[in-house]
């Protein structure tokens, strides 16, 4: 009778995690805080001036008393540490097997674009029971994509590329905000999240007939003379491509770095940043020439050359 929502809806795997710590930080300082606001109360209507009560035995010292309110509260405040510490792992660390969707923040739009090349604007199509990541970047200011029913929230900067994992355990629709003013229009910058079953998502692709972003991706390889340097021969000037990603790179400077879609994006714009050992700092920047969306359909065929070496090697 009374439909007024305290909270948003919990529509994927971490949202009831974080609930759960949500309410139990709710309930220790409702606990804490009513307990010292009663004694205070108590103490001030019975120790108040005229009252007869015995003012004589005076309490200067009580070790367990003084033990006790030191080690509960820590105890307390270290097991919600950790319990959250775990939950926050888990929110930042998106499982091996995920759909991967682009996003570009721009004042004042969500950008998306789906492997199939299927592209939309303020809305996000994903299927339910899928670990789906995201893989954002900002095309002018800082953004903050915010899926409140999903309990995630990541800054998309510009120039850097950041990732966002969920999988959502209810179909509907639900909010996307950006939680970071952006300027003028922030407060529009918003939008929908369509959970939809497994079929009706792979029906909804289907009803765009684009190019691919591996295909997009692999014109631009093309157009852009990449192969002319990452020809994948042993004397080529650059690191061969087929198979490097998801693997641990070594660098130049005794580092190592796994060759993720983050690594993949900074090489192309500044390959300067990591130097693959055995190799010369002889990559221009691509920065400012390559669009973001051309940016992403890159990464989208370099990441399917790997696709296809594990393929023929487990064959
Ligand atoms: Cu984009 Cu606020």
């Amino acid at each position: 009778m009374w439909d007024f929502p305290f909270y948003p809806e919990a529509a994927s795997t971490i949202a009831p995690r974080v609930d759960a710590i949500y309410w139990t930080l709710v309930a220790l300082s409702a606990v804490f805080s009513l307990g010292v606001a009663i004694l205070i109360v108590f103490f001030a209507i019975r120790y108040r001036e005229g009252m007869d009560v015995n003012r004589t035995k005076l309490l200067t010292e009580n070790m367990p008393l003084e033990l006790s309110w030191v080690f509960i509260p820590l105890g307390l405040a270290l097991g919600v540490f950790a319990w959250s510490a775990v939950v926050f792992a888990d929110i930042n660390r998106p499982p091996a097997d995920t759909l991967n969707i682009y996003v570009i923040g721009k004042q004042w739009m969500w950008q998306v674009q789906h492997p199939s090349g299927a592209l939309e604007i303020n809305h996000l199509h994903v299927p339910i029971n899928q670990p789906v990541k995201l893989i954002m970047t900002s095309q002018d200011v800082i953004h903050d994509f915010y899926i409140p029913a999903f309990r995630i929230k990541h800054d998309v900067l510009p120039g850097r590329y950041t990732t966002l994992w969920f999988e959502a355990t209810q179909t509907g629709q639900f909010h996307l905000f950006c939680a970071e003013y952006c300027g003028t229009d922030h407060s529009r910058m918003v939008g929908s999240v369509i959970v939809m079953e497994q079929l009706d998502y792979e029906t909804w692709l289907s009803g765009d007939s684009g190019l691919s972003m591996e295909a997009a991706g692999q014109q631009i390889f093309e157009r852009r003379g990449c192969s002319s340097c990452h020809s994948g021969d042993p004397d080529a000037r650059g690191p061969a491509l087929a198979g490097v990603f998801g693997q641990t790179v070594a660098l130049e400077d005794g580092r190592t770095v796994v060759a993720d879609e983050a690594y993949i994006l900074e090489s192309i714009v500044q390959p300067n940043a990591k130097i693959v050992a055995g190799y010369p700092a002889i990559m221009p920047t691509y920065e400012g020439i390559i669009s973001d969306e051309g940016l992403f359909q890159l990464v989208a065929y370099i990441k399917s050359l790997s696709d296809e070496t594990n393929q023929q090697s487990s064959n």
